[in-house]
């Protein structure tokens, strides 16, 4: 569509001019400007956890940035790839400060990520219109998980080689597929030169590629539908109160309120960012673990090997899947089965169908080996959240005036996946076991019981404008 030229004063200043010049050679830069920023309504009564999703968007600049500087000095190659960290660390000028940033960076990200998700839950960001919101940052959660495991690698410490050697080696446990899967993942029968080529590749170009369109697409659904807000009220609904030109009363533009805002949130975030990178960032063994300052020896495997900090919930589930805690998930998948048959309101033939796969599957628990379910299980923990929008079926959205239980039931919920995530750093016990077992259980009936216990209880009035005192 052809744009009207826009005419000037001669008065004009030259700042205005010049504007004015480019606004006729590239309207859609200003139109985009327009609509996603100075014209972008978004509701008034924001509070401090809507301001992960600019840190997110921080974070993934400074990763790009600091990777870019990273690849000048890195070597991708099995022989020389630890040397050249280190060279990086002591003799690139600034290369430690660079180094910290983007190994920092990667636990910042999980942290802001895992924040902004945990968002998503309290006040029921992911329910209509904004299912595909929440999906194409499931999707985002997936890559960045792929992002973070495959740059573990290219440091070459113990960790790295022999975490890459776990995590590879479950693929293996797939019935039919799974060897030769491994082997087209590594590129050779070990984790080698092979797979620091391919996992480099993939970590400097092909998965930020799909990150960024992810991120751009998570935006733009976004701002098609509007933004949620701690109450849950749709403030561009067609019977919301609007102003005489039509913009909600309970919004107020993107820019230059909210990039205000948002700018004292950086600032805060790069105070805690900056204190860890400059006075801890190995944070522990936490962000930097102590092994992966040791290179890595295929012929000595450490003694006890954790995924990072940021995977251990899932790495929890995964060796809580043991041959005796198939016996509780056949159990499960009965019981399912059972509740679908008598409580469902199913025509009878799919009812026993529902039966009838729920027989097939435990046939297959039975006959296939625990370690490939628990590679299932750790999979289905991420996947059951891109399920979440039909999942919940509470009447109302936000925390808020959901009955009062539910608070707790998040609380616990909270609780018992950072009790996955600490013991998956510890090294195997039976009382670990156990607990981690009860934890899976309840991360994933949290989820699936979801249709049911979400719909139970008094919901509060939810008010017909949003809640805002000024400050
Ligand atoms: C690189 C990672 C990500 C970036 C840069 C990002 C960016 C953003 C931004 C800038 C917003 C608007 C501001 C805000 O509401 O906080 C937003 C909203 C949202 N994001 Fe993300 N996001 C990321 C990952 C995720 C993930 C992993 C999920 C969930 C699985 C998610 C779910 C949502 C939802 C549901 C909203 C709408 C919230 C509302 O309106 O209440 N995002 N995201």
């Amino acid at each position: 569509m052809a744009h009207e030229f826009k005419e000037i004063s001669p008065n004009a200043s030259a700042g205005a001019k010049l504007t004015n010049w480019f606004e006729n050679r590239f309207p859609t830069a200003f139109d985009a400007y327009r609509m996603h920023m100075s014209e972008y309504y978004a509701p008034k009564n924001f509070n401090f956890w809507y301001i992960f999703g600019s840190l997110a968007l921080l974070v993934l600049v400074i990763q790009i940035v600091t990777g870019i500087f990273l690849v000048m000095h890195y070597k991708p190659d099995a022989g020389l790839a630890f040397a050249s960290v280190e060279y990086i660390m002591r003799d690139v000028p600034w290369g430690w400060l660079i180094r910290y940033m983007h190994s920092t960076g990667a636990s910042a990200f999980f942290i802001v990520v895992y924040l902004h998700m945990f968002r998503g839950l309290l006040y029921g960001s992911y329910r209509k219109p904004r299912e595909l919101v929440w999906i194409f940052g499931c999707a985002i959660f997936l890559a960045l998980m792929a992002e973070a495991f495959m740059g573990y690698l290219l440091p070459w410490g113990q960790m790295s080689y022999w975490g890459a050697q776990v995590i590879v080696n479950l693929f293996a446990a797939i019935p039919f597929v799974g060897p030769d899967l491994a082997l087209l993942i590594r590129g050779d029968y070990v984790v080698g030169d092979a797979t620091l080529n391919r996992f480099f590749s993939f970590h400097v170009i092909a998965v930020p590629l799909v990150l960024l369109g992810l991120v751009v697409a998570h935006l733009l659904a976004l701002h098609d539908v509007g933004s949620n807000n701690p109450d849950g009220v749709e403030i561009k609904a067609p019977n919301a109160p609007k102003d005489a030109n039509g913009h909600p009363l309970d919004g107020i533009p993107f820019h230059p309120y909210y990039t205000v805002h948002d700018i004292f949130g950086v600032g805060l975030f790069l105070m805690a960012f900056t204190a860890v990178i400059f006075f801890a960032p190995e944070f522990g063994g936490y962000f930097l673990e102590y092994n992966n300052f040791i290179p890595a020896d295929p012929l000595q495997t450490p003694a006890h090997i954790a995924p990072v900090w940021y995977f251990t919930p899932f790495y929890s589930m995964l060796r809580a899947i043991t041959s005796e805690m198939m016996y509780a998930l056949i159990a499960c998948v009965l019981a399912g089965a059972f509740l679908g048959a008598v409580k469902a309101r199913l025509p009878a033939i799919f009812k026993g169908g529902v039966v009838g796969a729920a027989l097939v599957v435990v046939v297959l628990m039975l006959s296939i080996d625990a370690k490939f379910w628990g590679v299932v299980v750790m999979g289905g923990a991420v996947i059951i959240l891109f399920f979440l929008p039909w999942l919940d079926t509470c009447a109302v959205k936000s925390i808020r005036y959901r009955p009062s239980w539910h608070k707790y039931l998040y609380a616990i919920f909270v609780v018992n996946f950072l009790i996955l995530g600490y013991l998956g750093v510890q090294p195997p016990s039976p009382v670990g076991e156990r607990v981690s077992q009860v934890g899976t259980l309840f991360y994933f009936g949290f989820f699936l019981l979801m249709p049911w216990w979400s719909r139970l209880g008094a919901t509060k009035p939810v008010p017909d404008r949003v809640n805002f005192t000024a400050h």
